[in-house]
């Protein structure tokens, strides 16, 4: 009998422990205020960029209904989607409206985000309206559904006369919820993003709600892949405030998970390795000096990510220069490196050995050439979740993964408890008191000096990998 409520307890916390530490990912959202200050630059002019365009648009040949029908939608929804032009599928992390439809956004400059419904679209159950929230994958978190402003679906509605004609369909998303951190924009937004879009070859218009001009500045080389045409900011700046019309649209986008694209459900077989060779191909495709294979007589290139804060390598400086004295060419990663994304993933993409502590800088990952090396430190306490969310997904997505789990010595909390104590001894049943009670403990609490003995079998390996 107590065995059996054990057991409970123990599945209780492998279901729970995706929950729990789906918040722990906030604790990154500082660097949100760093960008929030940055790289304000104002768009081109819409309308200059609509009579460019315009000539364009008339020789477009996809034919996205059919993509949207076909491909986008499956079983019920494309059933739906047939028969009443708009299917919206309500995901336990995302919601998503597709309409083959003729739409309408009147866009001011107030937040107001409503899309009128004008091609004799039918909601269901006869709703007049629908309402969702089109920031991916944290529909369940609350602070991130704060900071996302709704979209309205209005039906059978006198909508307002068209002032811009688009003829290629809307994706209409948000970028406020989490956006800018860096974990977030890649699995939030990129992502989805791609494995939503990307087979309409870049004849859609992005409209994006909660529009921040840094944002689209950080990632307009990606952007500029997954659209040919400017993105429409909503608010409309002053004097840009106009009536919208597409021919359809895709309100929200599909999320597959952490860090993955789940291939037998998106479109047309899409993996998260076409996303990483697609990031690769948005960011490196005109830089010619950039080559991954090393020169054999050239040290292998390792960058290590530097935590400051948390979750802090005590001896660095110790370990680089024992990677150093293995074989490799060793670069720190600093927040501040980090944070210029356009020299730091060239960076990566020459690199074969990624190393870092779990945490959200692993998401670096996804600059990394092909066959490169992931060496994951993994904190006392945190085995779970850093296979979860760094582990599985590096190897999805092509890369060789190493874990370094640390020893409790290696561990600060083993200065902080004794052996005995619950806390060292049993980390899952501390992270089933809760999230309040364990990110002080194992998240922000510990640091780690690494076992260099020990260590170098890792490195090693790392060497003969790369
Ligand atoms: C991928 O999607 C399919 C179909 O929806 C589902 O059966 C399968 O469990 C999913 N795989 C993963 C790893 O989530
Ligand atoms: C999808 O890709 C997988 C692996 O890349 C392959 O085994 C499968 O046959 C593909 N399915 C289709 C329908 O192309
Ligand atoms: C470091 O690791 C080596 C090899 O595993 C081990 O023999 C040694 O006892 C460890 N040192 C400490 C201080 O734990």
């Amino acid at each position: 009998m107590a065995k059996d409520s054990k057991k409970l307890a123990l599945l209780v916390g492998f279901l729970l422990l995706p929950l729990i530490y789906a918040l722990i990912l906030r604790c990154n959202a500082g660097s949100i205020l760093i960008w929030r200050f940055q790289l304000r630059e104002p768009l081109r002019n819409m309308d200059d960029d609509l009579k460019i365009r315009r000539k364009e648009d008339g020789e477009i040949e996809t034919d996205f209904r059919s993509f949207l029908l076909n491909r986008l939608a499956k079983g019920k929804a494309q059933e739906e989607l047939r028969q009443n032009g708009i299917a919206c599928l309500q995901n336990p992390d995302s919601d998503i409206c597709i309409t083959t439809a003729s739409i309408s956004i009147p866009i001011s400059t107030t937040t107001t985000n409503t899309v009128y419904l004008t091609g004799n679209q039918k909601l269901r159950q006869n709703d007049d309206i629908i309402t969702l929230y089109p920031y991916p994958a944290r529909k369940q978190d609350l602070v991130a559904m704060e900071r996302t402003s709704p979209v309205r679906l209005i039906a059978d509605s006198a909508s307002p006369s068209c002032d811009v004609m688009h003829r290629v369909p809307a994706v209409i998303f948000s970028t406020g919820g989490f956006a800018g951190n860096f974990f977030h924009d890649i699995n939030d937004l990129l992502i989805p993003l791609f494995l939503t879009t990307s087979l309409l070859k870049s004849k859609v218009r992005l409209v994006l709600t909660d529009y921040q001009p840094w944002w689209v500045h950080k990632y307009q080389n990606f952007v500029s892949q997954i659209s040919d045409y400017d993105v429409i900011p909503v608010p409309a700046y002053a004097g840009q405030e106009k009536v919208h019309c597409f021919p359809g649209a895709i309100i929200g986008l599909n999320y597959h998970g952490h860090l993955s694209i789940n291939q037998s459900k998106a479109p047309t077989n899409l993996s998260i390795v076409d996303f990483r060779n697609f990031l690769h191909n948005s960011l490196f495709s005109n830089s010619h000096k950039l080559s991954t294979t090393t020169n054999s007589n050239e040290r292998p290139l390792m960058v290590l990510i530097s935590r400051r804060n948390s979750r802090t390598l005590l001896n660095e400086k110790e370990l680089i220069n024992l990677a150093e004295e293995i074989g490799f060419e060793v670069e720190i990663a600093t927040p501040k490196k980090m944070s210029n994304m356009e020299s730091f993933s060239k960076l990566l993409y020459t690199c074969r050995v990624l190393i870092g502590v779990h945490g959200a800088g692993l998401t670096n990952m996804v600059f990394l050439p092909p066959g490169a090396v992931l060496i994951q430190v993994v904190p006392w306490g945190l085995n779970w979740v850093s296979k979860a969310y760094y582990g599985k997904p590096a190897r999805e997505m092509g890369f060789e993964y190493l874990e370094y789990k640390v020893e409790v010595r290696e561990s600060s909390l083993s200065e902080k408890y004794s052996m005995d104590d619950q806390v060292i001894k049993d980390p899952l049943s501390m992270h089933l008191k809760g999230y309040h009670i364990s990110k002080p403990i194992y998240i922000d609490g510990q640091n780690l000096r690494l076992n260099l003995t020990r260590f170098r079998g890792t490195l090693e390996k790392a060497l003969d990998l790369a």
